[in-house]
């Protein structure tokens, strides 16, 4: 069998170079990681439920018109995208505060924030991704004011997607976040939502019990991730079969 030229390995995916120019593979591995990689654990099926869940999501967004770099899924664990240039950031979107918002501010886990409050942390895993002001993004040119603006307005976008459909199956998406990518179309540059959305990038509470559907079950050894990720792809009716 041809190998796939290995474009970029990360913590939880692979990209390997795509069939046509300007596409990529996105393979989702079953590796899960916390604080900056220092906990590590392999957790079986946790690539097969992501793959599905941001195929679920991305294509959720693309029919309300945000724009997505998901093409479609090719197998259990992969799936085509566009290739993007990836702005350094990590963009986050929080309603409750949680996490280390709530740390930070000494806020008590779960209290409603007045508005949606979005964020940016600079990708950076030797420095652990810090929060960054947008005066540091503008000011090391790692977009424009306009591009902020265009960024904000597409993280706000995909939390009210995101929060209706939770909302929907009972769960209450406490924060999240997102990566955004540039792409050209004839010259013409637009910023799309790109990477992954997933339980490993959400913070998923039920709605009625509280207990946690997200990331946090492996970060807090809260019990059985695969079974938190099976419990929101089953309410949302995309459980895949033989995961
Ligand atoms: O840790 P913190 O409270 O800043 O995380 C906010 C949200 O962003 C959480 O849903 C978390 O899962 C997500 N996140 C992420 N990748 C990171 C940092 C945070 O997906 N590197």
């Amino acid at each position: 069998m041809a190998r796939r030229k290995l474009v970029y390995e990360g913590k939880a995916k692979i990209l390997y170079e795509g069939p046509e120019p300007g596409t990529l593979v996105q393979y989702f591995k079953d590796d899960a990681t916390a604080f900056n990689a220092e906990k590590k654990a392999t957790i079986d099926g946790k690539g097969v439920l992501n793959n599905r869940l941001s195929e679920f999501f991305m294509n959720g967004l693309q029919r309300i018109g945000v724009p997505t770099h998901f093409i479609r899924r090719l197998n259990m664990r992969e799936q085509l995208i566009r290739q993007v240039e990836i702005i350094p950031l990590e963009v986050i979107v929080r309603n409750f505060a949680a996490g280390s918002m709530a740390k930070r501010l000494g806020m008590e886990e779960g209290t409603p924030l007045p508005r949606p409050i979005v964020e940016f942390s600079y990708k950076d895993d030797a420095l652990g991704d810090p929060l960054v002001p947008e005066e540091y993004i503008i000011a090391f040119g790692w977009a424009t004011q306009q591009d902020l603006d265009d960024i904000v307005a597409l993280a706000l976008r995909v939390n009210d997607f995101m929060a209706g459909v939770m909302h929907g199956v009972g769960i209450k998406l406490v924060d999240f976040k997102i990566e955004i990518g540039r792409v050209w179309d004839n010259d013409f540059m637009r910023l799309i939502v790109a990477d992954e959305i997933s339980p490993d990038s959400c913070r998923l509470w039920d709605i009625e019990t509280g207990r946690k559907l997200d990331k946090d079950v492996f970060r807090r050894d809260l019990g059985d991730l695969a079974d938190a990720y099976t419990e929101v792809a089953t309410r949302l009716g995309v459980m895949p079969k033989n995961a």
